[in-house]
């Protein structure tokens, strides 16, 4: 179920049968010369809906834009600064108290987005704190990282062992082909596997990694393993949000 396809009458019959919400988190910024620069949007958002078709869960409109300061030397990136991704996330989780919602789950595409969200967690558990210690406020928020799963990290190895990398990946290059084969593309990339190293501003990034890799070789990526990620993350998140669900 989707907040964005439904009325308010059906949001307000979900509340009486459950507390929960899917948040998808992800990013726009640069994916490498052949990854798509909705890539860490696009990942949780397309899991999110595979969950909501297995379980009865509403998931909400996707955060499109994280920190991404350090892509932004590269056509296309868009960055917010951490003090608005944490107002955006605040605001959002407050309207969804304000209805009664009581557990937020955070799926996450982006790396770059952690320090952030939890940063903005820790801002909800003080107001809560500061203006009604009396009174135990019920919200719950959780952020999950759909990449590491154990189940998707299992399947990530299997498919590309150390190829993986830790930008612009062949996993998730594999699910965006699997959620979008129309945008598919074949570019050749030279040298086959991007070279690591640290993170710091954009100009340096550049630097560093001209073509927007980092470690990774995601000319390996496919719509077949991006089909046994799917599944894989499906089966990840639909036990960790029900396990969510159930924890006081
Ligand atoms: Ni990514």
């Amino acid at each position: 179920m989707r907040l964005q396809l439904s009325t308010w009458q059906e949001v307000d019959a979900y509340l009486s049968r459950s507390k929960g919400i899917i948040i998808p988190i992800g990013s726009t910024e640069q994916h490498g010369p052949n990854g798509l620069i909705g890539t860490d949007a696009i990942c949780p958002e397309f899991i999110a809906k595979g969950v909501a078709e297995k379980i009865d869960v509403l998931v909400a409109p996707t955060i499109n834009v994280g920190i991404a300061q350090h892509h932004l030397g590269f056509a296309g990136s868009m960055a917010l600064r951490p003090s608005t991704l944490i107002a955006v996330i605040t605001d959002m989780v407050a309207s969804l108290a304000h209805h009664g919602f009581e557990r937020c789950y955070f799926l996450n595409g982006h790396g770059g987005n952690i320090a952030t969200i939890t940063a903005a967690f820790a801002e909800i558990y003080t107001n809560s704190s500061l203006h009604s210690p009396e009174e135990d406020f019920p919200l719950r928020c959780k952020l999950s990282n759909w990449y590491m799963g154990l189940a998707v990290q299992q399947v990530s190895k299997e498919l590309f062992a150390d190829a993986e990398g830790s930008h612009a990946t062949p996993s998730e290059v594999s699910l965006t082909y699997f959620a979008h084969p129309d945008a598919i593309k074949k570019v050749a990339m030279s040298p086959q596997r991007a070279p690591t190293g640290p993170v710091y501003t954009a100009l340096d990034f550049r630097q560093r990694f001209p073509d927007g890799r980092i470690g990774s070789e995601p000319a390996l990526a496919s719509t077949d393993s991006g089909e046994k990620l799917f599944h894989a993350a499906v089966r990840d998140i639909t036990a960790d949000y029900q396990a969510f669900l159930r924890t006081r």
